[in-house]
């Protein structure tokens, strides 16, 4: 598997660049506005990485906990700290606000406290303050890199499953702009069939109430000249009972160790109706993403702003499909219990079921 991960490595050429790290800010792909208008947004502070992300200028869990670690580099940056103690407590500042930035996606506090461990244990060697900031902007430069790696990992274990014409369903965005390295999760064994000369198709539902499946994942599907079929979020059943599609693939927020998968809202009905009519349901993700501390009564799915529901993004701006007034309840994101999961694909390797005992296989736990 070395050699072949090694290849496709050199071979991967991304179309697109979510996360561009400049020594002294981080330019982002500015994924409001996609497909529509293609804008940065330049953050150079913590307050601006903060920023975007809470406002979904970057999205997508790994794409997160990368964003966060660059932020964590940034803080130095930007606070100019003289001596390694203050360095140490404009860290434990940065990590505090970038924490409360979205709730559900574990990547992110998974980098923070990466980062912040790193910070200490060159804190207790002899370190200064500019070695300090090195190490960590190389510690973020690494989970940046780790990243792909993992992706083309998945990507080769999860086109095993795939044969020449198989069409595959996901949901929202699991693909390059939603890790940042232009590969993705869920995407990951599309793209790498391809590499490989396999011909494979997407049926992607809208995801609404953000759009991520219309705006971001046909976007670049398309661009990277995969077969894309849109569907409207209502359609899942019947494309299901029609047999137009063979698998589903989709990406992960938070893992828990008894095999709850948090995702995006919609991914549960995904997953139960595949269920129903027999489908292979597949969860892609990096091991960073599985949460081995919390259950299910632990993870906090994040509600937000009533308007993302009574709107759509549209290449006319944001406009009201609704009532201004009318009340709304938007959880975006849902949990499914493992019973409904064929398996967990992670960079080591595919957890079947029952997924309690196989995860923690995988981790060697
Ligand atoms: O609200 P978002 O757009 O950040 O949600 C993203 C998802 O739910 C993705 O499926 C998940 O983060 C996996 S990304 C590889």
């Amino acid at each position: 598997m070395e050699k072949l991960v090694e290849e496709l490595k050199r071979k991967f050429r991304p179309k697109i660049k979510p996360i561009e790290w400049k020594g002294d800010k981080l330019v982002l792909l500015d994924q409001r506005f996609l497909p529509f208008e293609t804008r940065y947004f330049e953050a150079r502070t913590v307050a601006d990485v903060a920023e975007a992300i809470r406002n979904m200028v970057v999205r997508g869990a790994p794409a997160i906990g990368i964003t966060a670690a660059f932020g964590m580099v940034l803080s130095l940056v930007e606070k100019k700290p003289r001596t390694v103690e203050e360095a140490l407590n404009t860290l434990t500042s940065a990590k505090e606000t970038l924490a409360k930035t979205r709730p559900t996606a574990v990547n992110l506090f998974w980098a923070l406290e990466r980062m912040y461990n790193k910070a200490t244990e060159i804190a207790t060697s002899t370190a200064t303050v500019d070695e300090l900031k090195s190490a960590l902007e190389e510690e973020a430069k690494r989970i940046f890199e780790e990243e792909l790696d993992a992706e083309i990992r998945i990507g080769l274990y999860g086109a095993e499953l795939l044969e020449n014409g198989d069409t595959v369903l996901t949901i929202c965005n699991a693909g390059g702009l939603a890790t940042g390295t232009g590969l993705g999760t869920a995407t990951a064994p599309i793209y790498v069939s391809m590499m490989l000369g396999k011909q494979v198709s997407v049926v992607a539902p809208e995801t609404r109430p953000w759009q991520q499946g219309a705006r971001l994942t046909v976007y670049e599907l398309i661009q990277n000249g995969v077969p894309t079929k849109l569907i409207a979020d209502t359609a899942v059943g019947l494309v299901m009972l029609k047999r137009l599609v063979n698998i589903v693939m989709v990406g992960a927020d938070r893992i828990l160790l008894d095999g709850h998968v948090y995702n995006k809202i919609g991914t549960l009905n995904e997953a139960v109706l595949a269920h129903e009519f027999g489908i292979p349901f597949y969860v892609l993700a990096p091991t960073s993403t599985i949460d081995p501390k919390s259950r299910v009564e632990d993870v906090e799915i994040e509600e937000r702003d009533p308007d993302e529901v009574r709107t759509a993004r549209s290449n006319q701006g944001i406009v009201y499909v609704t009532l201004k007034e009318v009340p709304v309840y938007n959880p975006v994101f849902d949990v499914t219990p493992p019973k409904y999961i064929t398996g967990i694909i992670t960079e080591k390797g595919v957890a079947t079921q029952p997924l309690y005992k196989n995860l923690r296989k995988l981790l060697n736990m």
